[in-house]
């Protein structure tokens, strides 16, 4: 494996996801796929991040999964168009400096502020955990998020539209660190993509795991048919011949994702307003241009996980980089606070100690 070397004036991203499972759709258009496409122009590290994992669901049960899903996420990463070589890829667990940052950032945001991250409320409820249960590690959450976003110093976080806010909560972070020990960090600006929010299948909500209404990168042609063809759309539309609404209406959002041929989705989105349109022939052609999109990361997949032990070395490697890069943050961080200060008046002052000590001996 070839790496380029990180070049200094090259800005940096830092971003990624939990190892809870396979990527979707909505995954693409919120984040992976910028992703893809920056990691030429910025020097760039996806984080595994599998400490978030515990903020909801620290069970051994779940724990163990987390090392097939964190491959996977690899995987999914690599199908996509992530390239091993470019891009930086590393488990979160194993770099012990996002531990020490964790806990210096704590002390710079106030619990009144991180009661009002709107995400935080959410994942508690999909976690059936009530105010009383809220963990006081899942309240951490966007600080431990911004210790992933600050350790390698990161300008840009691409991400979707749900952790938008979690960003907002590490430049702040980031603001307040550089007031009180000096400009140690730049301020991460989260970058959301063109389509935000895709919805679910099922057309009520966004496009999300829990409610099993995704279509995964790794889904195979038939299930792509299947799922496309028993899509939520129009419910007024009990004939091909009424007229129909497009807005909001996710076979159209599809189509407007992964339907390359522009001037067919123009004509579809005519025809079914006025009417002269069945939904088949409309999902037919989804259908199509999804399974055309998914294609070449079927193949990647497949490529990548017939090369046994590869993505374990894409991973170990990945994190080795990144400890490097995090080890020397944490110096300038220690450093600006003062604590070095500590740290070396203390070990000075013993070795002066131990050195009497020998003479007298
Ligand atoms: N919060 C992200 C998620 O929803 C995962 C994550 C952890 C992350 N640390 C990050 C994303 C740093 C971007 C940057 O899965």
């Amino acid at each position: 494996m070839s790496i380029t070397p990180a070049s200094p004036e090259r800005k940096r991203i830092l971003t990624g996801d939990r190892p809870t499972g396979r990527l979707h759709l909505g995954h693409y258009v919120g984040s992976l796929k910028s992703r893809v496409e920056l990691q030429n122009s910025y020097d760039t590290t996806l984080i595994v991040a599998d400490l978030h994992m515990l903020t909801t669901k620290p069970d051994r049960g779940d724990i163990e999964a987390i090392a097939d899903n964190a491959r996977g996420l690899v995987l999914d990463y690599l199908a996509a168009g992530i390239d091993p070589g470019k891009t930086t890829i590393y488990l979160q667990s194993a770099v012990r400096e996002t531990y020490e940052l964790n806990l210096v950032l704590e002390m710079l945001v106030t619990v009144n502020r991180l009661t009002r991250v709107p995400s935080i409320k959410d994942m508690a409820r999909a976690a059936n955990l009530s105010d009383e249960e809220m963990p006081f590690g899942l309240l951490g959450y966007p600080v431990l998020q911004a210790a992933d976003i600050l350790l390698p110093r990161a300008h840009l976080v691409p991400v979707g539209k749900d952790n938008e806010s979690h960003v907002e909560v590490s430049r702040e972070v980031a603001r307040r660190f550089n007031h009180l020990y000096g400009e140690v960090f730049p301020l991460p600006d989260a970058l959301v993509g063109e389509i935000p929010t895709l919805l679910g299948t099922d057309g009520q909500g966004k496009m999300s795991k829990s409610l099993g209404n995704c279509i995964y990168l790794q889904d195979d042609q038939a299930t792509v048919n299947r799922k496309v063809s028993s899509m939520y759309t129009d419910p007024k539309r009990v004939h091909a011949d009424i007229p129909g609404t497009v807005e909001g209406n996710p076979v159209f959002q599809y189509h407007d994702a992964f339907n390359p041929d522009k001037s067919e989705v123009e004509d579809f989105k005519k025809r079914y307003r006025e009417g002269k349109i069945g939904d088949v022939e409309v999902k037919q052609s989804l259908a199509r241009a999804i399974n055309a999109f998914l294609e070449p990361l079927r193949e990647r997949y497949q490529s990548y996980a017939s090369d046994t032990g590869f993505v374990d070395q894409v991973l170990q490697e990945g994190t080795e980089r990144m400890r490097v890069v995090a080890g020397a943050t944490m110096r300038e961080v220690w450093k600006a606070m003062g604590m070095a200060g500590v740290h070396n008046r203390i070990s000075r002052a013993a070795e002066k100690r131990q050195k009497r000590q020998g003479g007298k001996d």
